[in-house]
């Protein structure tokens, strides 16, 4: 007899398993100590649009941070920023201004992908430590340049790509070293998206002018253009400025992935997608999925891992990772599902495909094996939830101010950063060039294909 699980036990264990309660994780919180005036953090903002705005809101939820300056190339921004810090904050369009103070302790970079190598290196050679907004780097080349500055100087740098600093991601990354789903084979993750904004169309200000905005500064080392405010309030949309799907989305992907399971990086990418929907005027796709071959390590053994953007799917935002063993699938959104595998005590057999008489020996062998009932143990969900207006993105500035105040090393420091960033942005090389690209995890270079 042939061992299946039936549709109706199917059902059961689903039903169960959707009925599980989730177990709440519990938040760090600061000690609430009081902060000495020698204590104190002083920050700097450097770009503060969308999320400029969110992460300095986060970054004062620290016991004794406060903002002191901000820098942004749209006055509009700088009028913004007194309206909700206060009137003592300075603000300037020249973000040298700001990393050269001496009551500036560290610099938060929030600005377009273009921007944040040379913003970071310059604001640790000012001796200020760095708080840089993922992707760390727009081209690969930039990454070795980042990290030596970082070694050079001795100043702290952490990357703004919260999931490592998550409650949700550090128990995921808990269940997967435990082994509860066993040797990963596979690993899988989306973000899907079907809104303008969510796809980067972004407002334009009314007010957005050549006298409003410091146009070359906003430029920098992109290509010379005209005055163009789309460019400006939708630069993820072009090349010039930003990295794409793979570096604004896709490295999340990485962050959170490198995180869980240790990993290095992969050893080749192959991506393809186009732009399918979103016909604005930009130069990137909207549509992108992505291949990459992890090699075994002592921490894992070797996976797949498998990505997906789309701008014009399903109904709203989400980010789902699956990671899959032969015990059971880790799945993390909003919060961690493990479903363990259901195990039947048996294995089963096709053996009345078989001759009659070869039928009945092989039968008699499977019974001898096995002659107890067969079992279906069920599979089941156990669910680890957040509690409710969790904000990793404070944990991430909690970790990245511990560092700052004890001089011990962040969650994710500027070798970790490239480390995301650079297979992220292989899926760019592969789309743009129409070949797999192969990568050296350790040494953070493309290499030639066919290496793995
Ligand atoms: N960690 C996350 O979850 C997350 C989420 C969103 C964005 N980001 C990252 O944050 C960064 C900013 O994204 P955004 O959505 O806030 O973009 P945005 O366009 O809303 O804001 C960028 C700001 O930088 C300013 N700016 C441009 N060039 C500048 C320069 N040379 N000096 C000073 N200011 C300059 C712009 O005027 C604007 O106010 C990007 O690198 C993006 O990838 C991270």
């Amino acid at each position: 007899m042939t061992v299946r699980r039936t549709r109706r036990e199917f059902l059961q264990t689903v039903a169960a398993a959707s009925a599980a309660s989730p177990t709440i994780l519990r938040a760090q919180t600061s000690a609430a100590r009081p902060i000495a005036a020698n204590d104190r953090v002083r920050l700097a903002a450097v770009g503060v649009g969308i999320r400029g705005q969110q992460d300095v809101r986060s970054a004062l939820k620290t016991p004794g941070v406060e903002l002191a300056a901000v820098a942004d190339v749209y006055d509009g921004r700088l009028a913004l920023a007194k309206e909700v810090w206060g009137n003592q904050i300075v603000t300037t369009r020249d973000y040298r201004e700001v990393i050269a103070r001496a009551d500036v302790d560290a610099v938060l970079i929030a600005t377009p992908d273009h921007w944040h190598r040379q913003i970071a290196i310059d604001a640790m050679k000012a001796g200020k430590d760095v708080y840089v907004e993922k992707p760390m780097v727009q081209d690969l080349d930039d990454g070795a340049l980042v990290i030596e500055a970082a070694r050079q100087t001795g100043r702290i740098l952490q990357v703004g790509s919260q999931h490592p600093s998550s409650i949700v991601y550090a128990k995921a990354k808990e269940l997967f070293r435990g082994g509860a789903i066993g040797e990963i084979n596979l690993v899988e993750a989306w973000i899907n998206r079907n809104s303008p904004t969510g796809a980067w169309q972004y407002s334009i200000p009314p007010d957005a002018s050549p006298q409003t905005i410091d146009w070359d500064r906003f430029i920098g080392r992109a290509p010379k253009r005209p005055f163009d405010p789309v460019r400006l309030f939708r630069w993820r949309n072009y090349r010039d400025y930003g990295t794409g799907i793979p570096g604004d989305l896709f490295v999340h992907l990485f962050t959170a992935i490198h995180f869980v399971v240790d990993a290095l990086g992969p050893t080749r990418a192959i991506a393809m997608g186009g732009l399918r929907y979103w016909h604005d005027g930009r130069d990137v796709p909207d549509v992108m999925l992505a291949l990459y071959d992890y090699p075994k390590t002592d921490k894992h053994p070797a996976f797949t891992l498998s990505l997906k953007v789309n701008f014009a799917e399903g109904a709203g935002d989400n980010t789902t990772f699956r990671f899959v063993g032969p015990e059971g699938v880790l799945t993390i959104g909003d919060s961690v599902v493990l479903s363990k595998r259901g195990r039947a005590s048996e294995p089963g057999h096709t053996a009345d495909t078989f001759a009659k008489a070869t039928e009945e020996a092989f039968l008699k062998d499977y019974r001898a094996k096995y002659p107890d009932k067969p079992q279906l143990r069920a599979g089941h969900d156990e669910v680890y939830a957040a509690p409710p207006r969790y904000n990793s993105t404070e944990d991430h500035f909690r970790n990245f101010f511990d560092a700052v105040r004890t001089r011990r090393p962040v969650l994710e420091d500027a070798v970790f950063g490239l480390r995301a960033a650079g297979p992220a942005l292989l899926a760019n090389y592969s789309y743009f060039e129409n070949r797999p690209i192969g990568w050296d995890a350790d040494k953070m270079t493309r290499t030639t294909v066919g290496s793995h």
